[in-house]
This record gives C-alpha cells, sequence and structure tokens, in this order.
C-alpha cells in the first residue's frame, strides 16, 4: 500500500535524480577508455593507421579505383555512399573514404586522454594530438580536391607527402608519449642525424615526382607528368645510397659510444632502408609490378617514421628538450 502510494507520487523518470551507482560506472568506463595509462595505446594506434591508410590510399590508386567515387564529398552526384553500377572500383574508393572515420574516431579518442591528463603530463601531447586531428581534415578535403582535378598528378602527390607529414607528427606523439627517450649520443652522432632528415625528404618527395611520371596513376585516362621516368628514377635513387651510407656511418658511430646493444635501433633502421633500395631497384627491373609498388610505398611510410624517431632518439632536432 505504502510503496504505491509512493510510486504514484514519484516524479516521471526524465526528472529523476540520476542514479549514483549508473555514475559510478559511467566514470568507471570513462577511465578505462581515456585513462592516462591508454596515451600509449592511442600513439601506437594514430600511428599505426597514418601508415594504413597511406597502404590503402596506395591500393586505390594501384587497382585504378582513383575515379571509383567520380566526385566529393558525394561519392556519385546524389548518393553519399557509392552504388552497385560503380562496381568494384566504387567499393575500393568508398572503403577508403570510410577509413578517414577510423582516423578521425582515433585522433577524438587521443585527444581527450591527452586533455584529461595533468597538465605537466601534457608537454608535446597537446599540439601534436590537436595537430594530427587538424590534419586528417586536411587531408580529407584535399583528397576530395584530388578527385575534383580528376587526379592530377602533382595534387596526388601533394596528397601522399601531407601524410608522410601526418606520419611524422604521429611519431613525435609516439615519442612524447613514451616519456621522450633518448640514447647516449655525441655531437657527431646528433649531427649525422639531422643530416638524414633532408636527405630522406629528398628521396621521398623525388620518388613522389617520379611516381607520377610512371604508369600508375589510378586511372586510366589520367594524364602523366611528361617527365622521362628512367631518368627521374635515377635522380631518386642516388639521395637514397646517400641515406644508406649516412645509416651505416650511424651504426658505426653508435657501437662506438655504446656498444652493440644500443646499436640495435640503428641496425634495424638500416634492415629496414636496405629493404626499400632493394624493392625499389626489383619494382623497377620487373616493370613495376602493383604488389611490389604497394611495399615501396608501405616501406616508405615506416622510414619516415623511423628516421624521425632516429633523430628524436640521438637529440637531433634542436629546441626540443
Ligand atoms: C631507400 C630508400 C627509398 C625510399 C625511402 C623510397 C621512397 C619512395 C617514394 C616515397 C616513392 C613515391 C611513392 C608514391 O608517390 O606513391 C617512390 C617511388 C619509386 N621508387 Fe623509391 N624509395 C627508395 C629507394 C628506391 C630505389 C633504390 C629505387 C631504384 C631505382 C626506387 C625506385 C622507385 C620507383 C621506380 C618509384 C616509382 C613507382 C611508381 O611509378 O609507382 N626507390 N619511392
Amino acid at each position: 500500500m505504502f510503496s504505491r502510494l509512493t510510486a504514484s507520487l514519484s516524479l516521471p523518470k526524465r526528472y529523476e535524480l540520476s542514479n549514483p551507482r549508473n555514475d559510478q560506472k559511467e566514470l568507471v568506463l570513462i577511465d578505462n577508455l581515456f585513462g592516462s595509462h591508454r596515451i600509449r595505446l592511442y600513439a601506437w594506434l594514430s600511428l599505426a593507421s597514418q601508415i594504413l591508410i597511406v597502404v590503402t590510399g596506395g591500393a586505390v590508386r594501384l587497382t585504378g579505383s582513383g575515379l571509383g567515387c567520380p566526385t566529393w564529398p558525394e561519392c556519385e552526384p546524389g548518393s553519399l555512399v557509392n552504388v552497385p553500377e560503380q562496381g568494384i572500383h566504387g567499393v575500393i574508393e568508398f572503403g577508403n573514404r570510410l577509413l578517414t572515420f577510423l582516423l578521425l574516431f582515433i585522433s577524438l579518442g587521443t585527444f581527450i586522454t591527452v586533455m584529461r591528463l595533468k597538465k605537466g603530463n601534457r608537454q608535446g601531447l597537446f599540439w601534436t594530438s590537436l595537430g594530427l586531428g587538424l590534419g586528417i581534415v586536411a587531408q580529407a578535403v584535399l583528397g576530395g580536391i584530388t578527385v575534383l582535378t580528376g587526379l592530377n598528378s602533382w595534387i596526388v602527390g601533394a596528397h601522399f607527402l601531407v601524410s608522410m607529414g601526418l606520419i611524422v607528427i604521429a611519431t613525435f606523439l609516439f615519442w612524447y608519449s613514451r616519456g621522450r627517450r633518448r640514447l647516449a649520443h655525441n655531437k657527431a652522432l646528433s649531427r649525422l642525424s639531422l643530416l638524414m632528415i633532408p636527405v630522406t625528404v629528398a628521396v621521398i618527395v623525388i620518388g613522389v615526382i617520379l611516381t607520377g611520371s610512371g604508369p600508375h596513376a589510378g586511372d586510366s585516362d589520367t594524364p602523366r607528368n611528361g617527365l622521362d621516368s628512367e631518368l627521374w628514377s635515377h635522380y631518386h635513387s642516388y639521395p637514397a645510397y646517400l641515406l644508406l651510407l649516412l645509416t651505416v656511418a650511424q651504426v658505426a658511430l653508435r657501437w662506438s659510444i655504446t656498444g652493440p646493444n644500443s646499436a640495435r635501433f640503428s641496425l634495424g633502421l638500416l634492415a629496414v632502408l636496405g629493404s626499400q633500395a632493394m624493392l625499389g631497384l626489383i619494382q623497377t627491373w620487373l616493370g613495376l609490378p602493383l604488389i611490389l609498388v604497394g611495399l615501396h610505398m608501405l616501406g616508405a611510410s615506416v622510414l619516415a617514421s623511423l628516421i624521425t624517431y632516429q633523430a628524436l632518439l640521438n637529440k637531433a632536432w634542436l629546441g626540443i628538450k
């Protein structure tokens, strides 16, 4: 009787005070998702997803699906998603567009986690996580311009280079999230590590120009940049060999300073760089088979990150404490 009376007097559900137990559950959930212990995971996911989208973008280009969705932001005039008539090219291009949302989701999670850290623990993390989020939006727009210009090879190249920039930012985020690790170094090692950066930029930029002259445009009707592929392939390989030499020198210097154990990172870098150069040569001899070109793009993305990381480990970035 009493309970029926109180039930009739109780407020409608929307006016009920929140249940403290539910609030507790929500807090636990938020802590699980965005607790400070998650920052390393988000940094990993940010880096991995930035590399992944270069590879899937490569798949779009190499399968000739660049205009699988002929317009942007709609996939087909009047439809945001791909339609059956667009076939497999539409599926591949639209799938790549969808991946942007995964990247945005990861970057939002990263940013929320960073903002929940104490102010003193956010050093470097705030700007890198914000930069990644804004960069993803800028890349989506540039991807749209790429489509709207009918895959102009210079715009496609710029789209690739912005991705390389985002990989560099994600590497900084990763380094900050791991407590800004440094290896013992001397001036020579720091300078050598710094010199490797412009050489890598040269290899990548010339590689992108070379691609603009090659056969994989992203669509069979797209014009190429008209440069001589053979000549530009030489221009591309010279700084690549110089980079290999500089890395051998880094291994030797690192070994002499701190012994074989801490030379492991430089040795790993040498292995990846050597494989990338071999891959470059083999793909040229075999007439640029799709799989090898895709692997070469993956190698370039991983190297953009490793070269950034080695510079941070060897304290080559001036002004960053
Ligand atoms: C070792 C460091 C190297 C790096 C970091 C590197 C990086 C790159 C990059 C970023 C691209 C442009 C990818 C794109 O725009 O989609 C590219 C293209 C290319 N690279 Fe390399 N590369 C290296 C070594 C080499 C070597 C030694 C060769 C042999 C000549 C080579 C042959 C090529 C060719 C032929 C292309 C054009 C592929 C196409 O037309 O699709 N690469 N490389």
